[in-house]
């Protein structure tokens, strides 16, 4: 029994192999290792295809979230509403610049950030709401912008999942102040290292971010404000420069194959929820088990990879423990961290491997379905 790839990336590289090869060696011998002109290229082609002004490609989608909040002034006793089921970087971003992450429960069906219970997180220290566009769909933005706008502070995209994805027929990372996205090799769009991009309409946030990502420098050696070392390799900008040019037929078949799963597995697990509104970019193709240990493990027997994301939410982690959230205090979030199980998802799975994946929980799940009311 051959393994199925949970992402592969390999039959990508040989798709786009010669490309790839004229890209990576375009940067050997001209030898800008540091903010070469494929870092401009790449962010003016990113900033087109998401539909902003500006792009400033970055070191990760971490140091995305971190730069965009400082560029946003966000510090010590400010907080900054998001939510619990994510992974930490939303969170440990917010923290590491002496900020409180805020916490709201999550909507059970998308498992985004339920923007109904936005307002009551809401005080007169908030600073920013962070929502985050898990697993490749947007949450409802409209409602989160007008609860923003009511208390005139900003919000910030987490979209380091759904780059590519749609809202209301606009882009993801096109649909805030700021759009944070991340190039980790396995997302939707991802480098062959660590990348990151921030995305603004806003020309005075564009130059904040741009300091900040080089040490807070204007000119060179000269540093007005605090900054870090966000800048992204020019190596990395030539792999995504090659991988854009197959992107777009990527998202298609990403969206054709979450389809071809939901018609799959339909009726037998709770497969993922898109709103009619929305298109998903499926970073993470995650249904909901009752058995998941149980069901991993059949899985593995037949070498089909799975992962949990995440098993564990952000107010429950232990280095959040000062904030005193204990168990109980965001009950959907909590009960999804016990039950989603992601499925291999990839561009090139083949129709023979997404009936092997459903067969296998389809003799090993019916067990489970009644509780979950699926
Ligand atoms: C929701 C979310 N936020 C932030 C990040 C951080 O991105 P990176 O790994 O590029 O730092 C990730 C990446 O896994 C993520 O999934």
């Amino acid at each position: 029994m051959t393994p199925i790839e949970f992402v592969d990336l390999k039959t990508q590289q040989r798709k786009i192999l010669p490309e790839l090869e004229r890209r990576m060696k375009a940067v050997l011998n001209h030898g800008k290792y540091i903010m070469g002109p494929e870092i401009q290229e790449l962010e003016e082609k990113l900033a087109a295809y998401v539909g902003v002004k500006h792009c400033i490609a970055v070191s990760s989608g971490t140091d995305a979230l971190l730069i965009a909040l400082m560029a946003l002034g966000i510090g010590v006793g400010d907080e900054v509403v998001t939510t619990p089921f994510t992974f930490i970087s939303t969170g440990e971003t917010i923290a590491l610049i002496g900020a409180k992450p805020v916490f709201v429960d999550i909507d059970s069906r998308t498992y985004n950030l339920d923007s109904s219970l936005l307002e009551a997180a809401i005080t007169p220290r908030t600073r920013a709401i962070l929502p985050v566009s898990l697993y490749g769909q947007c949450p409802e933005f409209d409602v989160i912008n007008a609860v923003a706008a009511n208390h005139n502070i900003p919000v910030v995209e987490d979209a380091c999942q759904s780059f590519g994805a749609t809202y209301r027929g606009r882009k993801s990372c096109a649909l805030s102040a700021i759009g944070c996205t991340s190039f980790f090799p396995s997302k939707p769009l991802g480098c062959y290292g660590d990348g990151g991009a921030c995305f603004t309409d806003n020309d005075d946030l564009a130059v904040k971010i741009r300091r900040i990502r080089v040490h807070g420098q204007d000119r060179r050696y000269h540093h007005p404000v605090l900054g870090i070392n966000g800048r992204m390799d020019t190596i990395q900008a030539a792999v995504l420069l090659a991988k854009l040019e197959v992107f777009a037929d990527e998202v298609e078949a990403r969206y054709s194959i979450g389809l071809r799963y939901g018609k799959l597995l339909g009726d037998r697990v709770v497969t993922p929820y898109i709103e009619p509104h929305n298109t998903s970019v499926y970073a993470q193709y995650t249904v909901r088990v009752n058995h998941r240990g149980a069901v991993q493990k059949k899985l593995r027997e037949e070498r089909i990879p799975s992962a949990i994301h995440y098993p564990v939410p952000l107010h429950l982690q232990p280095v959040f423990s000062g904030l005193n959230l204990p168990e109980g205090s965001f009950p959907i979030a909590e009960s999804a961290a016990k039950q989603v199980l992601s499925l291999p998802m990839h561009p090139y799975l083949a129709e023979d491997e997404l009936i092997r994946i459903s067969s296998v929980l389809e003799e090993n799940i019916i067990e489970g379905l009644e509780d979950l009311g699926a």
